[in-house]
């Protein structure tokens, strides 16, 4: 499917420029995997910068991806941005750890607003094989989601690139 870069926003209240699509969002907390992801999604190395550094992403990149915009987010939880920068931004989950509290309060918001969302569980690599469906239904479990809405990914072994994709696609209808 055909990728590039459209626009990058400062504040989630501006309109992409370009054809009005439908806009997916790589949500999540800082260093979760989110440009990694959109990396992987549209099958290119480097299209989003993705680093070690926490807080790589500072604005909102959006990029067009077949039918839609995929927007890639800052991560919340990030202590060092400024403020006003954080309220500009108005979901990602490393399948190691539990749903952090913004994850929890991120996930009514959406669920509130009925924002059709798929919950994204990065570094599926950095758990055992035999582990992952354990870990997947839990966090599901604590996010109130249905566990088919649950997958896991790694942008290292490209595990769950396929899922998302279909499921992105069923989206789009
Ligand atoms: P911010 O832009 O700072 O919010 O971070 P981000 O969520 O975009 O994360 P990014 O994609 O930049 O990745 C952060 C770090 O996690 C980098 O060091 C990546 O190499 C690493 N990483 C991303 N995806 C994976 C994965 O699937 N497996 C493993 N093991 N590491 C990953
Ligand atoms: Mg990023």
């Amino acid at each position: 499917m055909l990728s590039e870069y459209v626009v990058s926003l400062p504040r989630a209240d501006m309109p992409v420029p370009g054809p009005p699509l439908p806009e997916i969002a790589l949500a999540g907390r800082s260093n979760v995997g989110k440009s990694s992801l959109l990396n992987l999604l549209v099958g290119r190395k480097a299209l989003a910068r993705a680093s070690r550094t926490p807080g790589k992403t500072r604005a909102l990149n959006v990029y067009l991806w077949g039918r839609c915009y995929l927007v890639d987010v800052p991560g919340y939880g990030w202590s060092q941005a400024s403020k006003t920068e954080r309220a500009g931004w108005r979901r990602l989950v490393d399948a190691r750890r539990e749903p952090s509290r913004d994850d929890l309060a991120f996930g009514a918001v959406l669920a509130a607003r009925k924002v059709p969302t798929l919950v994204v569980l990065t570094k599926g690599d950095e758990i055992p094989r035999g582990r992952r469906g354990e870990r997947a239904q839990a966090i599901a479990e604590a996010l109130g989601m249905p566990a088919d809405d649950v997958l896991v990914t790694s942008a290292r072994t490209r595990e769950g690139a396929e899922e998302i994709r279909d499921a992105v696609l069923a989206f789009l209808g």
